[in-house]
């Protein structure tokens, strides 16, 4: 693999995961192209690049860097509202919203713009990559590339092998992620692959536990961490994972698999479509704000 100074990496969709990919991958030297469909998403993906809760700012003030190397690791970030642009990269990381018709639209476009070399990966939480990968003619230069949240901090990664994914392919995902001081596993292609399986059945049982009323969310949240030691609970957790992404892969993991355990509660549902999405931008709230909205107004 060529040095990452003289490699360009490309992201596609800059919120809450895309927005940290590419900061991670500036950060270790790599060029990178962020995408996304409006300069306005952008704008905020630098901003929150710069100063959010995990950006660069954060590690300045820490001494983790200095205010030089921040300006360097922004100076490595192109953004662009043109898909085109990433044509010459080396690797493509797709962190678009949870939705597969939309994924395959943009990675059949990313086929045909990309050179034959570029490796495409998803950073999707739980759609088989041997799905996504039927959208492209690159089936061995196609794999999946899942990143936690935030991309920034989370070590695991966690590499899906789809069923024409080449050894090749993987060696280049695992040794990238490794120089990102990432730690990379591999696994096989299944509905939500080991993390979301896994994940998901569990938050969604502390949906119903508390919608059946056996205990209330502060409640499940602070049992979850001082029984278990989770360093978050299933409510807070949520919130930062964003609850639309939530019912997008409970909906998909109870369509593939039938397995009632993995389907979305009515109160996860109404909270989507009431826009209490978590904590990303262009939300009303979490599961907090909900619920003292909905005790005030009694
Ligand atoms: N949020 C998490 O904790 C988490 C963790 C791991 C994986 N994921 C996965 O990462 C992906 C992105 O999730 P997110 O939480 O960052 O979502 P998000 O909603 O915060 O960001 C999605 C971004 O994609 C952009 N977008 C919309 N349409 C697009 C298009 N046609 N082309 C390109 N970009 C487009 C949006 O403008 C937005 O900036 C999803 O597949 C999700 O399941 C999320």
């Amino acid at each position: 693999m060529e040095e990452p100074g003289k490699q360009t990496v490309g992201v596609v969709g800059s919120g809450v995961m895309g927005h940290g990919i590419a900061m991670t991958f500036a950060r270790h030297g790599f060029r990178t192209i962020m995408y996304d469909i409006s300069e306005e998403f952008l704008k905020k993906a630098m901003d929150n690049i710069s100063s959010g809760r995990f950006g660069l700012q954060k590690l300045v003030d820490k001494g983790s860097i200095t205010a030089q190397q921040k300006e360097e690791i922004i100076g490595r970030i192109m953004a662009t509202t043109s898909l085109k642009d990433l044509s010459g990269c080396a690797l493509v990381v797709e962190a678009a919203p949870e939705d597969r018709n939309l994924k395959g639209k943009i990675f059949s476009e990313l086929d045909s713009i990309c050179g034959r070399d570029t490796i495409l990966a998803s950073n999707t939480s739980g759609i088989m990559i041997s799905d996504l990968s039927s959208f492209t003619r690159r089936g061995d230069r196609f794999v999946g590339m899942h990143w936690f949240n935030p991309p920034q901090v989370m070590k695991l990664v966690e590499v899906v092998r789809g069923p024409e994914t080449s050894q090749k392919t993987i060696d280049f995902i695992t040794d990238l992620s490794r120089r990102m001081e990432k730690v990379p596993i591999v696994v096989n292609d299944a509905p939500g692959f080991f993390t979301t399986r896994f994940i998901n059945s569990w938050l969604m049982e502390a949906y119903r536990i508390f919608e059946q009323g056996v205990a209330g969310i502060r409640e499940i949240d602070e049992m979850s961490r001082l029984a278990f030691g989770f360093p978050m609970g299933p409510f807070e957790l949520s919130d930062l994972i964003g609850l639309d992404t939530m019912l997008h892969v409970a909906e998909y993991m109870f369509d593939e698999t039938k397995n009632p355990a993995y389907s979305a509660p009515t109160v996860l549902k109404k909270l989507v479509l009431s826009g209490y999405l978590g904590k990303k931008i262009g939300s009303k709230g979490g599961w907090y704000d909900y619920y003292s909205l909905q005790k005030s107004n009694r």
